[in-house]
């Protein structure tokens, strides 16, 4: 009993405080940002704060590197351990789309969830997921918006239902609501979350507000 309350206190919220990281969200809330600026707005986001999340995280090996003018025993990432990353689709391709560039070893795999504008519910229309993660898999699932937590709650049965450890993920979004953090500490506990702000409200339509209107609207402008 004892145990699972230190495990509950073990989830994690870190609204990273960066000033870019606030700028970034600032861009995006602006409903004058066109959908080109909103989309490298989103990226850059995405950079910041898989950089955070990944911070002591990474597995890395040691090797002699021979430099110009000496040797010495150098830290790289290990390329045999490589960090998944899932992107939930559509709004998870722009917050994903420099974790390549973040990351030296990384491996992408997609899911695609929509939910139901009227009862609120994810359903799942792409699933490139294996149907077993290896023992050990560390995971970025990448969704920019959570907001009544149905779809990230989805997400990580998911990937629960294929050997993954939760406390091996970390959720990266954009803007949080307090709801959809709940459900996560509450279904999850262990698992940590990387947004760019946490909002207040939660509106009828299940609309994060102040938030930014529809991530992947905004991001592809259809
Ligand atoms: N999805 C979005 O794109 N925006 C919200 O505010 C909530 C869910």
């Amino acid at each position: 009993m004892g145990g699972s309350n230190i495990q509950k206190e073990l989830t994690q919220v870190v609204e990273a405080p960066h000033p870019l990281i606030k700028h970034w969200v600032s861009v995006l809330r602006d409903e004058n940002t066109p959908s080109s600026i909103f989309r490298s707005a989103m990226a850059e986001l995405g950079r910041l704060l898989i950089y955070e999340a990944t911070r002591n995280w990474l597995p890395t090996i040691i090797r002699e590197v021979q430099s110009p003018v000496g040797a010495s025993m150098a830290e790289f990432i290990n390329p045999k351990e490589p960090i998944l990353v899932i992107p939930i689709l559509r709004a998870g391709l722009a917050l994903a789309e420099h974790a390549s560039s973040v990351l030296p070893c990384s491996r992408t795999y997609h899911l695609g969830m929509s939910r139901d504008e009227k009862t609120l519910l994810p359903s799942i229309y792409l699933n490139k997921l294996p149907d077993k993660f290896a023992e050990g898999a560390r995971i970025l699932l990448i969704d920019p918006m959570l907001a009544t937590g149905g779809t990230i709650v989805a997400a990580i049965d998911l990937l629960k239902d294929r050997g993954v450890d939760t406390t091996q993920i970390k959720v990266i979004s954009a803007i949080s609501s307090p709801p959809a953090l709940q459900k996560l500490k509450t279904n999850f506990p262990g698992l940590q979350v990387y947004t760019g702000a946490v909002d207040p409200i939660l509106n009828e339509k299940g609309y994060i507000v102040p938030g930014l209107g529809d991530a992947g609207d905004r991001s592809f402008g259809t």
